[in-house]
């Protein structure tokens, strides 16, 4: 498992803290900034760890915003990307055993770097259950190729 983390000024502490768990976890992982509380704009993060997504160099990408929404909606606007804003680990687990999420967004304004945790270890330690729910995720396919023109 390879995780690609992001976030904007809102989540660069955020950001730090779950970094730090991931090397206690031994977990590798690619940090795509940014690097500072200097005011950005989180479409420009979140794109980035999602391509590592898409392209396979990492299994999932964790986007940290304020409130991890700006990060959550933009990144569900990539074709192949699932990601779940999440502040509990119940639905961290059930956002991968049902939606095979690829995403996790974090408001670092909404939970503590404790809870954030809590709910990246649920994320990571989850297992896509297939079955009827991979007839779902080819419905959101489905959706996501027609609505692929401008
Ligand atoms: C930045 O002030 C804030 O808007 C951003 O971090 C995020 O919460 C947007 O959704």
């Amino acid at each position: 498992m390879k995780i690609a983390i992001a976030g904007d000024h809102g989540g660069f502490l955020l950001k730090n803290e779950l970094i730090k768990h991931l090397q206690e976890l031994k977990i590798p992982y690619i940090d795509c900034g940014t690097d500072s509380q200097e005011s950005c704009d989180y479409p420009d993060y979140a794109e980035k760890a999602c391509k590592l997504v898409l392209s396979g160099k990492v299994t999932y990408a964790v986007l940290i915003c304020g409130t991890g929404i700006g990060m959550s909606i933009t990144a569900n606007k990539i074709n192949g990307i699932r990601a779940a804003l999440c502040s509990d680990e119940f639905s961290a687990h059930f956002t991968r055993a049902h939606n095979d999420a690829n995403v996790l967004a974090l408001g670092a304004r909404v939970i503590g770097p404790g809870l954030a945790v809590s709910i990246l270890d649920a994320f990571i330690n989850s297992k896509f259950e297939g079955g009827r729910h991979e007839r779902r995720l080819e419905k959101i396919r489905q959706i996501e190729r027609s609505h692929n023109h401008v």
